[in-house]
């Protein structure tokens, strides 16, 4: 029978080439987002790839379009086996005293409660059915310290507290949660960043050991191995993948 996912941010980026990629792994796809255009994209390169997907519009960092997108997944495919809990925002790239406390409260908001109120009502229904699969999407600045991002880096590091402490919780009822790692990657996100802090684009690929950026499709890859059977093993665990850059700092 066929698996199904669901990605949020999943109308670009990253969340977008998991989403094709796992559809390519024969998975059903439920694509989350607040933009309605890139996430019908996706639905049709899934469809395009051989796998069935719908777009559910919903902003992640507000707890009732979580409990919508859910609930209409699973009344749709009946329920949810694999969920990458990918959606997020950079902030403006701002010193951590230059930022306004709405910018700081909307980071938090879609990175970390919108990251924590998926889990929430995701896990609900795998525990219900016996278990599943689950990839947050934290960053290199989840891992280490970085300037200009002060208040992302909070929230990517509390993915990382997210992810290992469910496992602390539900690895025992048949839940596998673990945490991605990005550096740099080539997504629209980080394009729109680098445009807006040309400085900071310049140090990126000189600082990265590999002396490149990531690309979307090679993290597609990692999250498709850590949703599927393949990792079953595999709890709780960070895997950072930036070309050698956090393991230099
Ligand atoms: N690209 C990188 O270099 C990089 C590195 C490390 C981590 N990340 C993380 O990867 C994730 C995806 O980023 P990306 O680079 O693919 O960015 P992106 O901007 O290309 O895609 C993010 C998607 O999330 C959606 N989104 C934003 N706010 C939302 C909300 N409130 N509700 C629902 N959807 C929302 C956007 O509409 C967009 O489609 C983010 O969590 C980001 O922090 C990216």
């Amino acid at each position: 029978m066929a698996r199904i996912g669901i990605v949020t941010g999943g109308g670009s980026g990253l969340g977008q080439s998991a989403a094709v990629r796992l559809a390519e792994e024969g998975v059903n796809i439920a694509v989350v987002d607040v933009n309605e255009e890139g996430g019908n994209e996706t639905v049709d390169m899934v469809k395009k790839a051989g796998a069935d997907a719908i777009f559910i519009k919903a902003d992640v960092s507000n707890p009732s379009d979580v409990k919508q997108y859910v609930d209409k997944t699973v009344e749709h495919f009946g329920t949810i086996d694999y969920f990458f809990n990918n959606a997020g925002i950079s902030g403006s790239g701002k010193y951590f005293l230059d930022t306004e406390i709405e910018e700081i409260e909307k980071i938090v908001g879609i990175n970390l409660l919108g990251a924590l109120y998926g889990v929430r009502y995701v896990s609900e229904v795998m525990l219900k059915n016996g278990g599943g699969a689950i990839v947050n999407t934290a960053s290199s600045a989840g891992v280490i310290g970085q300037d200009s991002v002060v208040t992302y880096s909070a929230t990517k590091h509390g993915i990382i507290g997210l992810t290992k402490s469910m496992v602390a919780e539900y690895a025992k009822d048949g839940l596998r949660v673990n945490a991605i790692a990005p550096g740099p990657t080539e997504t629209p996100m980080v394009k729109a960043f680098y445009e807006a802090n040309p400085k900071m684009k310049e140090n990126a690929a000189g600082g990265i050991p590999q002396k490149r950026l990531g690309t979307p499709e090679e993290v597609a890859e990692l999250v498709a191995f850590l949703l599927t059977s393949k990792a079953e093993y595999i709890n709780g665990e960070v895997i950072r993948i930036d070309g050698g850059f956090t393991n230099t700092k």
